[in-house]
């Protein structure tokens, strides 16, 4: 009995009053026999299962493993369902609705009789809003990445899911790809269940937890439709239960050093710009100082290993044969804290002793990197006040130091109007800046800042140009983007005030971004500075605007950093 009151979930089943009979009377009506309500720990799996979610569309037969497990350990399992964010369907993004299902997540696991979490997730944002949720709770909660698709396949070549996109206009225009070519790449590029396959932005976080301490060793890399990706979730279902018992909260395992590996582990793999705002995000909920500037201070000197596209050659499938994560952390480990605690009660260290490599073409040695210094830089200068954001592995070296004549376009809608204007005053060396993409000014900061080239440019052979906005980039994507630019535009940060003609500035190895015209000028413009309508006069859409972050802090909403913790004072009446 006394152990039993150490659960948190005794204050609404252990129980003899009438709320007691109330919380364990209707659950009895999908059959769980007198001990399920006698100290078993309640396990919450969080499931982001939708068939709008099509990169999680497996996770409803996962939960059912998952469950074996707890109850192997002595665990009760319920399941229950979050907002689901799928990336290739939601419009106007799926970053809009970050917060929105972190909030979900974190009110859904706080009201209800739960002791220990297990995270399904999968799809670009399902893994930080189910995370950040977690973490303003603090429960004993574990991951369970629904894991990469097998390879995309297009006439006995591999095709990376995402990053086929972006070349759509470029084979049309100036490879002559017709509708029929087209149309079999869509269906040969996603032909199993599971996440995008390139280190898009889903494999970056799956590599992201995994390095933070969150999944058991191993796990980013399975795909989706592999038998050990079943095991896996298995054997989350029983540590979980085991985590409960030694009260092993996310706090003690997200600590500063979890989230220093993190950023380590991602120069190593190439990951994804996105990981920025969302690690940023979660080191806000969890009480961790966490600044911009420690990607660049602790990243950017980190080789790169992992040949993996966008920026290499292989896919997450090859990725997985190769040795998966575990042999990039052992590789990493001189960079790394390797006393910083996982869920399996054991550091990441002691778990990845010495994984071996069977294919050191997809993932290289220490001493033979595939780059050097291949982490995120972080620019500064009036520009970009508070910091914007680009990733050298993804770019082209002879633009890293680059002066060129901004063209400019005012949103989204003006670039698709104008980018294949004949007319357009643009060459190869021309800067396109993209205003109005940020948090509040879209809003939602989608994934558009590696606009195409225009049609006149790629048929020159033109194949990459600086491009800068406050908005993100898909990690499947490559290119010379400059993201992240904050202030945004529509709250009126410099880049608010950049015409047609100026000269822009981009020096890497310096960090600097500059606009290259008098202070004077630029306190002119900034006094005849008009803010945009905003995009939204009621519901979400309008709460997130009035309390969205910028770029450089995580664009979570001011309101939800930090938690609430576990507790809830007050009874159902
Ligand atoms: Fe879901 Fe890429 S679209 S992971």
């Amino acid at each position: 009995m006394k152990d039993e009151k150490k659960l948190r979930s005794y204050d609404w089943f252990g129980k003899s009053d009438k709320m007691g009979f109330v919380h364990r009377s209707w659950l009895r009506n999908q059959g769980y026999p007198d001990d399920y309500f006698k100290g078993k720990p309640v396990i919450g799996i969080c499931n982001t299962w939708s068939e709008l979610t099509p990169c999680n569309g497996h996770l409803r037969d996962f939960a059912e493993i998952v469950k074996r497990g707890v109850v192997e350990a002595g665990g009760f399992p319920l399941e229950f369902p979050v907002t689901s964010l799928g990336e290739t369907i939601m419009r106007p993004t799926t970053m809009l609705f970050r917060n929105l299902a972190s909030m979900d997540t974190e009110e859904s696991i706080r009201a209800n009789p739960i002791d220990g979490v297990v995270l399904l997730t999968g799809c670009d944002k399902t893994t930080p809003s189910t995370v950040m949720g977690a973490c303003s709770v603090n429960l004993p909660t574990i991951v369970v990445p629904g894991g990469p698709m097998l390879n995309g396949r297009f006439r006995g070549e591999c095709i990376g899911s995402g990053s086929f996109n972006w070349l759509i206009k470029e084979k049309q225009s100036v490879e002559n790809y017709t509708e029929e070519d087209i149309h079999e790449v869509e269906i040969g590029a996603a032909r199993s269940q599971g996440h995008c396959m390139t280190m898009g932005t889903a494999s970056t976080m799956a590599c992201m937890v995994e390095a933070l301490g969150l999944t058991l060793p191993g796990a980013a890399a399975i795909p989706a439709v592999d038998s050990r990706k079943k095991v896996m979730a298995q054997l989350s279902g029983r540590r979980i239960v085991e985590m409960v018992k030694e009260d092993l909260k996310l706090s003690k395992i997200l600590t500063r050093k979890a989230f220093e590996n993190s950023i380590i582990v991602n120069a190593g793999v190439g990951g994804s710009t996105n990981l920025i705002i969302h690690l940023l995000a979660i080191a806000g909920r969890i009480g961790v100082q966490l600044h911009l500037e420690d990607f660049d201070k602790i990243g950017s000197k980190i080789p790169l290993l992992a040949n993996l596209k966008p920026s290499g050659k292989y896919l997450m499938e090859d990725f997985y044969y190769a040795g998966g994560l575990p042999v990039v952390i052992k590789e990493l480990k001189k960079y790394l804290h390797n006393d910083a605690i996982t869920v399996n009660g054991r550091s990441i260290g002691d778990n990845n002793i010495n994984p071996p490599c069977y294919n050191q073409d997809v993932i290289a040695g220490i001493d033979k990197p595939l780059q050097e210094n291949a982490g995120i830089a972080v620019l500064k200068g009036n520009l970009c006040e508070n910091g914007a954001i680009i990733k050298p592995s993804a770019a082209t070296p002879s633009l890293m130091k680059h002066r060129g004549r901004a063209v400019v376009f005012e949103t989204m809608e003006d670039y698709h109007r104008r980018i294949d204007d004949p007319g357009l005053d643009i060459d190869e060396d021309s800067v396109i800046v993209l205003k109005n993409v940020g948090p509040v000014g879209y809003p939602g900061m989608p994934e558009v800042g590696n606009v195409d080239l225009p049609e006149k440019l790629l048929k020159k052979g033109v194949k990459d140009m600086i491009r800068i906005s406050d908005g993100r980039m898909s990690g499947t994507a490559a290119g010379t983007v400059i993201l992240h630019v904050s202030p945004e535009s529509a709250v009126g940060g410099t880049l608010a005030l950049v015409k047609d003609g100026d000269m822009i500035e981009l020096d890497v190895e310096k960090r600097k971004l500059h606009l290259d015209i008098s202070d004077e000028e630029l306190k002119k413009r900034r006094a005849a500075w008009k803010a945009p309508e905003p995009m939204a006069t009621r519901g979400y859409v309008k709460f997130y605007i009035d309390h969205v972050q910028q770029a450089h802090l995580g664009v979570d909403l001011d309101l939800l950093q930090g938690g609430s913790g576990s507790e809830v004072t007050r009874d159902l009446h």
